[in-house]
């Protein structure tokens, strides 16, 4: 056995399992790119690495977001998860598996370790009390119901926690509570909810912590969260639910966090069954000698360190080597908002620019740390530009053309300068250190700086000079070989960053790939082909019209229908108007008599609304995403703005503007007045 293979390791890698309710955007890809690096990189190091991942296809909000689509969520999540993989493989994301947790396999895994758990003694019963909506016939999640806090009385506050007066509270203390749902007034109602005794697992999850395997930052946040306390944790939901029933307790579901980690083993199974090299036991047995990475964000520590170890203990299976986990990303120094432009979806980035770029940049980014990440545009474009265009492609394209033309594509056949390729061989033991520890940044800056120096060497000797001077062939070819090599070492550091380029560059340079150990071989007396051009500038333009499209993800037609970003999730900035700005808008209850389609708008419904007095006011909304089957929204109630400027468009002439909430596409939300409102009434 060859040194190398003697100490191949064997490696299974994971990134989080996106939800099957929406599209891929940038924020997500931090952690798919770093993920992927990591892995391009362990490869070329010559281990054996096998990366999963899936959708994450249960749960309530993927139900009730098929149910708004019209579709059945098997449909749903099939839809997503065709639109998911597009996206991954145009980011060259490239997994070895990409399955779903609505599986055969997660189905079988999830009720194994359910039951050996249970089995063990480590699965409770009791009853919980709970809101429950008589309209939906369902039993309703905090962040499904609203009402007034119970402390500070401000309105429409989530079940958990007011966002005025910041007080934590349990959702039946709310008053006046709805189902954002129905709008129905919830009830309260009880059921047997099933446990997993979290707290048995407490000394082992806290002799794991000290091995020493986590970040400092997220040890330091499980101790936190021993020194409060570990409590159970409830894994079951009433139905109707999406999910896995729970193999004993019919009409009782596995929580979608129960079996989202499960996806893991499950797309690995499935791998293997496409694969009879590959041994499932060798990778899930309890003594496994190979090891497991998960790559996640920051957020979601709690069900990888606690959840997962313990599931996996009390099941009889091997527990992660390592959490891999990033902090979240940021645009232009703030969170992404989409009226800014700044909620990117991945499509919308590809519909503009290319993936490597992306790929950079966040790699430049990097440390291997939770701390958050930022995408500035401007540094993005400038960054790009001057290291990967400027720096390396072109030690290429000035050490190319002479190789070509004068020397029929032909490299010395020895080295000029050994010393400072020997440099830049040397220097792959420190940049694999900083890959290992995921701090690409710190990798980056290593090989840019033998960049800068590989193009200070080419600008010290000026092979365009030496190649006008009659007699110089020789060197010209000298300098030029050196030139291409100190390329190709470039390339070795960077292929895990740019495997598009890196395979272009094999091709430029006429070899197999970039695998770490090819770079102690030197092209001597090789023959490499004609250049082609391996990477283009950033155009600002295209920056720029990538936010432009972004900003019409928001499809709302600003003229007939602009909605407050009202989802706490993504704190918007607003422009702040004063009181008497604010007490120049007339707010009227009106009932919408009518809503049709518009022919010929994408997204338009004309409403006529009843304003109270016998009037009536005719309205365009951008609201068609939200509310494909307008006749529904006839007899509702609904908030307009009743002194808005008409204004003439392609349609006919808008005469005020509805109020509506919710981030875009099909979640738009026509603000309704509490019962008891008539057409007419003034709003303030
Ligand atoms: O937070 C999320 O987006 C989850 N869908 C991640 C699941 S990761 C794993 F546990 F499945
Ligand atoms: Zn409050």
């Amino acid at each position: 056995m060859s040194q190398s293979q003697t100490n191949q390791r064997r490696i299974l890698v994971t990134s989080a399992l996106p939800y099957a309710n929406g599209p891929i955007h940038l924020g997500h890809l931090v952690e798919y790119i770093q993920t992927d690096i990591w892995v391009r990189f362990q490869r070329a190091r010559g281990h054996e690495v096998h990366y999963v991942c899936a959708d994450d296809a249960h749960g309530t909000a993927i139900m009730l977001k098929a149910e708004q689509n019209g579709v059945t969520p098997e449909q749903q999540i099939a839809d997503v998860k065709a639109d998911h993989e597009r996206d991954f493989a145009d980011f060259l994301i490239r997994f070895d598996n990409y399955h779903s947790t609505h599986s055969d396999e997660n189905r079988e895994f999830s009720s194994f370790i359910y039951l050996k758990n249970r089995d063990g003694g480590h699965i409770a019963t009791r009853p919980v009390r709970q809101l429950f909506d008589p309209e939906k016939q369902m039993f309703l999640a905090d962040r499904f119901i609203k009402g007034d806090c119970p402390k500070c009385n401000a309105k429409d506050q989530y079940g958990d926690s007011c966002e005025v007066c910041g007080a934590t509270y349990a959702a039946t203390e709310l008053k006046n509570p709805y189902s954002t749902i129905s709008g129905a007034t919830p009830v309260e109602k009880e059921s047997i909810h099933y446990f997993f005794k979290l707290p048995d697992f407490a000394a082992f999850l806290q002799d794991r912590e000290k091995s020493g395997r986590l970040q400092p930052e997220v040890a330091n946040k499980l101790d936190e969260w021993f020194e409060a306390g570990l409590n159970d944790w409830d894994i079951s939901r009433d139905a109707p639910y999406f999910g896995f029933e729970i193999p004993d307790a019919p009409g009782k579901y596995f929580y979608v966090w129960l079996d989202a980690p499960i996806g893991y083993m499950a797309s690995f199974k499935n791998l293997c069954s496409k694969n009879p090299a590959l041994n499932f036991d060798e990778f899930w047995k309890e003594d496994s000698t190979t090891e497991l990475y998960h790559f996640i964000g920051k957020d979601i520590v709690y069900f990888h360190a606690l959840f997962w170890p313990a599931m996996l203990e009390g099941a009889g299976f091997r527990k992660p080597t390592a959490i891999c986990a990033h902090g979240f990303l940021t645009v232009n120094g703030q969170k992404m908002s989409k009226s800014r432009g700044t909620f990117i979806k991945a499509r919308t980035y590809l519909d503009s620019l290319n993936p490597e770029y992306l790929r950079y940049y966040f790699a430049a980014k990097l440390s291997g740390t939770v701390e958050d990440i930022d995408l500035s545009l401007d540094d993005f474009t400038a960054r790009v530009n001057s290291d990967l265009v400027g720096k390396v492609v072109n030690i290429a394209s000035r050490c190319a053309g002479f190789i070509n033309k004068k020397f029929e594509g032909r490299l010395t056949a020895s080295c000029a300068e050994p010393v400072l390729l020997n440099e830049f061989i040397d220097a792959g033991e420190s940049i694999a250190v900083h890959y290992e520890h995921r701090d690409f940044g710190r990798a980056i800056r290593e090989i840019m700086a033998l960049a800068d120096r590989a193009n200070q060497y080419i600008d010290e000797k000026k092979p365009w000079a030496l190649a006008k001077v009659e007699g110089k062939d020789a060197e010209v070819q000298e300098v030029c070989s050196v030139g291409i090599n100190l390329f190709r070492q470039l390339m070795v550091y960077l292929s895990p960053i740019l495997p598009a380029t890196s395979a272009a560059s094999a091709s430029f340079l006429n070899i197999s790939g970039f695998e770490w150990e090819s770079r102690e071989q030197l092209l001597l007396d090789h023959t490499i082909n004609a250049f082609q051009p391996l990477m283009t500038r950033i155009e600002k333009e295209k920056v720029d019209a990538m936010v432009e499209a972004s900003k019409e993800n928001l499809m709302v037609t600003p003229t007939a229908a602009p909605f407050s970003a009202a989802k706490p999730a993504e704190p918007e900035q607003t422009t702040e108007i004063s009181i008497d700005d604010f007490m120049k808008v007339d707010l009227r209850v009106a009932r919408i008599v009518n809503a049709q389609h518009v022919d010929g708008a994408d997204k338009l419904l004309q409403l006529t609304l009843d304003i109270g007095e016998d009037q009536t006011r005719n309205v365009f909304a951008g609201i068609k995403s939200a509310y494909p089957e307008p006749e529904k929204l006839i007899g509702r109630l609904t908030v307009m703005v009743a002194n808005l400027a008409p204004r003439k468009m392609k349609f006919g002439m808008s005469e005020g503007m509805v109020l509506a909430a919710g981030p875009g596409g099909s979640d738009i939300f026509i603000l309704s007045p509490d019962d008891g409102a008539t057409a007419g009434m003034k709003v303030k």
